[in-house]
């Protein structure tokens, strides 16, 4: 019997793996109903404890794409995470349903979720990761540049947050020079830094962090950022709109990348914050090319763990 599978980090793909998911999300959106894992139909559990837009109906969409039952469940709907214990959840939920995506705040109960279910686990987004918004954004820098590895990728922002780390892991995985720049105590952790690095030695990527929002712009072909206010944070939303000021992505800011990079965001934006409106309203920015392919790249990402976990059988899926 395989071992399940579970997506909850950038780091559960070897570089590898995520190449191969990457080509099945291409394929996968060339055969929209092509590929039905899901076929019963299986149900998939979906559960939100933060708010969101892309996440939910790109898993509601993706999974009914693959023949599959989506069941979402929004905070205060169930007894997760504060009637009963997590493990206890997840003996129950792996009895009645193939997959369970879950956002929510501590990694530590992904972990928890993971380590007591029997079919894969997937993070819609933590405090920590967003790994499935990663798998997007490389699809996107696939179709738009035609390769990911050897290209330079910068991110500017908040660079404590989830997507920094994402961003951090996902792009060194996929053999790209990885920049990430924040003002000091907003930087990412000495662990991330240093899984990034051990990564990166495998696949001839690199990782930089800098305070310097000019230098790590410089010759960038992918320029990234996100929200300098993330979901938890609306307490210190004053004070942070005033701290990142000088990593925004701005017009000014991209005449430093290549005249040729694009511009990724994960939405939701707030223009004239931590980008420009003339940026991602503008010819570079690919942020709703972005946005349709969640749906490609988490098709991609199920299909995989259901394979890969023994849940389903699909020779076109190359493990
Ligand atoms: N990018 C993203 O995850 O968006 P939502 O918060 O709308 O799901
Ligand atoms: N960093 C943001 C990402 C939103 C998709 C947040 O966690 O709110």
């Amino acid at each position: 019997m395989s071992a399940t599978r579970h997506f909850l980090t950038d780091l559960d793909f070897t570089p590898d793996e995520q190449s191969k998911v990457l080509d099945l999300a291409a394929a996968m959106k060339a055969d929209k109903y092509g590929y039905q894992p899901y076929a019963g139909p299986q149900t998939v559990a979906v559960f939100f404890d933060k708010t969101s837009t892309r996440t939910r109906v790109s898993f509601h969409a993706g999974i009914a794409e693959l023949g599959g039952s989506p069941l979402i469940i929004n905070s205060g709907e169930s007894q997760l995470g504060h009637k009963e214990s997590i493990a206890d959840s997840a003996k129950v939920l792996e009895r009645m349903v193939s997959t369970i995506v879950w956002r929510t705040y501590a990694q530590s109960g992904l972990e928890e979720m993971a380590a007591n279910s029997s079919v894969p686990v997937i993070n819609a987004l933590s405090d920590d990761y967003h790994p499935c918004q990663l798998i997007a954004d490389l699809l996107t820098v696939r179709e738009h540049k035609g390769k990911t590895a050897g290209l330079i990728m910068s991110y500017l922002g908040d660079a404590a947050n989830n997507m920094a780390n994402s961003y951090l892991l996902a792009g060194v995985t996929a053999g790209m020079h990885v920049r990430i720049a924040g003002p000091e105590g907003y930087l990412p952790s000495a662990s991330i830094i240093a899984a990034a690095q051990e990564r990166a030695a495998l696949t001839g990527g690199s990782v930089t962090i800098t305070t310097d929002a000019a230098a790590a712009l410089e010759d960038a072909d992918v320029v990234v950022t996100d929200t300098w206010v993330s979901m938890g944070q609306e307490d210190e939303k004053e004070a942070r709109l005033k701290l990142f000021t000088d990593y925004s992505v701005s017009t000014a800011a991209m005449k430093l990348a290549k005249d040729d990079a694009i511009v990724l965001h994960c939405l939701p934006a707030y223009r004239g914050y931590e980008i420009d409106a003339e940026v991602i309203d503008g010819p570079q920015s690919v942020v709703f090319d972005e946005a349709e392919n969640r749906v490609h790249a988490q098709k991609a990402v199920m299909a995989w763990l259901m394979v890969a976990s023994g849940l389903a059988e699909d020779s076109r899926v190359e493990l």
